[in-house]
């Protein structure tokens, strides 16, 4: 568990799923995610509780992000290993951090606060290097990398098999 001034970063469970598939069912928030599609039924939020459930490792976890005063969910944090462009999806090396937000949550710099701590976490965990890529359109994420120090890189085709813009953070 992570804690910032204003949020709690925790593990998901099952109780979570109305949440989840409210989120991900959206349009706003999917479209600059993966090809955009939206989730249709509440069991897709389930089976990806029981996928996130089952990452087991040192560094990358895929956060609950809540709001400390009255437990409200707000969205995901995510710190991942990113998959190579031209490989099916094989693991590129580097680790990525992302942000998926409920639009309600949107506007009061929770994105920032909570991925800044994340940020902190992989560094005191011993990354050299956290990368981040979002769709070019996406100027809101570009503003999450830049307010929690990140450089821009320019655009990469080196992830995901698509064009992004790259931002990288260094210890
Ligand atoms: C990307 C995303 C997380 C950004 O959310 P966000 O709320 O704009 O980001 P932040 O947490 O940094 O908040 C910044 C906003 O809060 C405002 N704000 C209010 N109180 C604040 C505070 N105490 N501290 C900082 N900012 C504050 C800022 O002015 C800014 O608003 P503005 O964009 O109107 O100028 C959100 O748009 C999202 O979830 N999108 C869908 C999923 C997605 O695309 N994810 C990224 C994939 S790469």
């Amino acid at each position: 568990m992570l804690e910032t001034e204003r949020l709690t970063l925790r593990t998901w469970t099952l109780r979570d799923a109305d949440f989840v598939f409210d989120m991900y069912s959206r349009h706003e928030v999917r479209r600059y995610i993966g090809r955009g599609d939206v989730m249709q039924e509440r069991e897709e939020a389930v089976r990806l509780l029981e996928r996130w459930s089952e990452l087991q490792h040192p560094i990358h976890h895929i956060w609950a992000v809540e709001r400390t005063v009255d437990e409200r969910v707000l969205g995901v944090l995510l710190l991942k290993s990113i998959p190579a462009s031209g490989t099916d999806g094989a693991p590129s090396g580097d680790t990525e951090i992302g942000w998926h937000l409920h639009p309600d949550a949107w506007g009061h710099g929770y994105a920032s606060e909570a991925a800044a701590r994340v940020l902190r976490f992989a560094f005191e965990a011993g990354l050299e290097k956290v990368v981040a890529v979002t769709n070019p359109a996406n100027t809101a994420s570009q503003s999450v990398c830049r307010r929690i120090g990140m450089r821009h890189k320019g655009q990469t085709d080196a992830y995901y098999d698509t064009i992004c813009e790259l931002f990288e953070a260094t210890p």
